[in-house]
């Protein structure tokens, strides 16, 4: 049994411990917003937060995150009102939506250690993040929208 905290809840899941985190969020507690690209630490559609830093669950044993805390795309906010959330509907930045919750994770995180990110900061912090659709100004554009819709508070998680 292995004990970990996710969005803000304690789960105890049963499953072997190299099984990746990914597959535990998707399978084991349904959590499905997170994506499955590459499984290789390529694309980052499996962005989560693990304690409060951006990781790839695809390569995250499952064993190496007991007693810590993950952040899903679920774990947002309940009602989409995170500053990132609104900043990407209001900018319309999704055209598949495939790789899009991978980009909103690292977008969070980006904002959280940087208010402000300048275009050579944000793409720095997203070069990770592939999009085949090639949504990239407007995820540009929509991370510049959050960083002043937040106004300090995108490092807000789990509520
Ligand atoms: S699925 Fe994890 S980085 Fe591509
Ligand atoms: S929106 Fe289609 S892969 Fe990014």
């Amino acid at each position: 049994m292995i004990k970990l905290t996710v969005n803000g809840q304690p789960r105890e899941v049963e499953v072997s411990g190299e099984t990746p985190l990914l597959w535990v969020l998707r399978d084991t507690l349904g959590l499905t917003g997170t994506k499955f690209g590459c499984g290789m630490s390529l694309c980052g559609a499996c962005t989560v937060h693990i304690d409060g830093a951006p990781a790839r669950a695809c390569i995250t044993p499952v064993e190496s995150v007991a007693g810590k805390t993950i952040t899903t795309i679920e774990g947002l906010s309940t009602d989409r009102s995170h500053p990132v959330q609104q900043a990407w509907m209001e900018i319309d930045v999704p055209q598949c939506g495939y790789c899009q919750s991978g980009q909103i994770m690292s977008a969070v995180a980006l904002l959280k250690q940087n208010p402000k990110p300048s275009d050579a900061d944000i793409d720095a912090a997203m070069a990770g993040n592939i999009c085949r659709c090639g949504t990239y100004p407007r995820i540009r554009k929509a991370i510049h929208r959050a960083a002043s819709l937040a106004g300090g508070q995108t490092g807000r998680e789990g509520g």
